[in-house]
């Protein structure tokens, strides 16, 4: 029989969970799938690689699946630092060096965003494609931040010294209460569980009440505003190919302004996925996941094209 009438169809590995060890402490991280780019999935707060469990097995046959918990996050280590946003880019650039990974599709939801285009500015040669949802931009205005007013009072709340303490280090409110409140669907105990167990101390929580603390709302943290405003002019000037995915209403961002957003980039595809809040993924994990698969032969088929020029 020819080769053409049985083509070789794609393999995936099921996944599987590492460790690697990293600057002082270790990172955590779920691999999955052979051959193909290496697809770099990047999750944000409270939660973990765990977020991306029903979308990794759509990707895996096309493509080398990473999806690292952040440090202080998921099963990686909570070594004693400041878990400023600037902490994560140090874990996460010596993450992707011990792992020797350099070309990427980028897949990255929330502080996962912030992460990944700060990589791509870094190394925009070495971006083969991003595709993104519930991202990070600098907020000019208060108002800006966030389409519910009771979440932005909650996040005033959570910056306030002494309120966000007792808000996420004694009462957990970021995982029992935000986590939650961003899903359409209500998730099961055994969900809600996944996304308790890295949290069990006031200590172990740290990390989730400094994030809010570095979205930079009217230029605060300045110095997280200025990367992320620098880090948003790179991503308007890259070529390479990109895919926003919005919920209706959102949460950092409708439909209508993502829709927008995306005809201001360069090559930027755009898929409204319908009724969501913040964690999409966990109201649409089939629609991205196979989203993303369809997409991966235009990422390989333009940095090829790339190459070539
Ligand atoms: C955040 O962590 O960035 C976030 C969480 C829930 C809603 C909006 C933003």
């Amino acid at each position: 029989m020819s080769s053409k009438a049985n083509p070789p169809q794609p393999v995936a590995t099921a996944p599987r969970r590492a460790q690697i060890a990293v600057l002082d402490s270790t990172m955590s991280y779920v691999e999955a799938g052979a051959s193909g780019p290496t697809v770099l999935f990047l999750h944000g707060n409270p939660t973990s690689s765990h977020i991306w469990r029903d979308i990794i097995p759509h990707v895996a046959p096309f493509g080398r699946c990473i999806a690292p918990d952040l440090i202080g996050y998921g099963q990686s280590g909570k070594p004693d630092i400041d878990y400023r946003f600037f902490d994560h880019v140090r874990y996460l650039d010596a993450f992707l060096d011990a792992l020797d990974i350099s070309d990427v599709v980028l897949v990255a939801q929330d502080w996962g965003t912030a992460l990944a285009f700060h990589l791509a500015a870094r190394r925009p040669q070495r971006i083969l494609g991003l595709a993104f949802m519930e991202f990070i931009r600098p907020f000019e205005r208060w108002e800006d931040f966030h389409q519910r007013p009771q979440a932005r009072e909650m996040f005033k709340a959570l910056r306030t010294a002494g309120v966000g303490e007792k808000l996420v280090l004694e009462d957990n409110v970021f995982v029992e209460k935000v986590l939650p409140a961003s899903v359409l669907r209500t998730m099961s105990d055994k969900e809600m569980d996944a996304y308790r167990a890295p949290f069990p101390t006031p200590q172990s929580r740290k990390p989730a009440l400094r994030l809010p603390r570095e979205m930079p709302i009217e230029n605060q943290p300045a110095d997280v505003a200025a990367i992320s405003a620098h880090d948003h002019r790179s991503l308007r000037l890259s070529p390479y190919p990109k895919l926003l995915f919005a919920g209706d209403p959102g949460a950092l961002i409708g439909p209508q302004a993502a829709k927008e957003f995306a005809a201001g980039l360069k090559n930027c595809g755009f898929i409204n996925l319908g009724p969501g809040a913040h964690y999409l993924q966990e109201d649409h994990a089939d629609a991205i996941g196979s989203a993303i698969a369809s997409w991966l032969p235009e990422v390989v088929l333009a940095s090829r094209t790339g190459e070539l020029a």
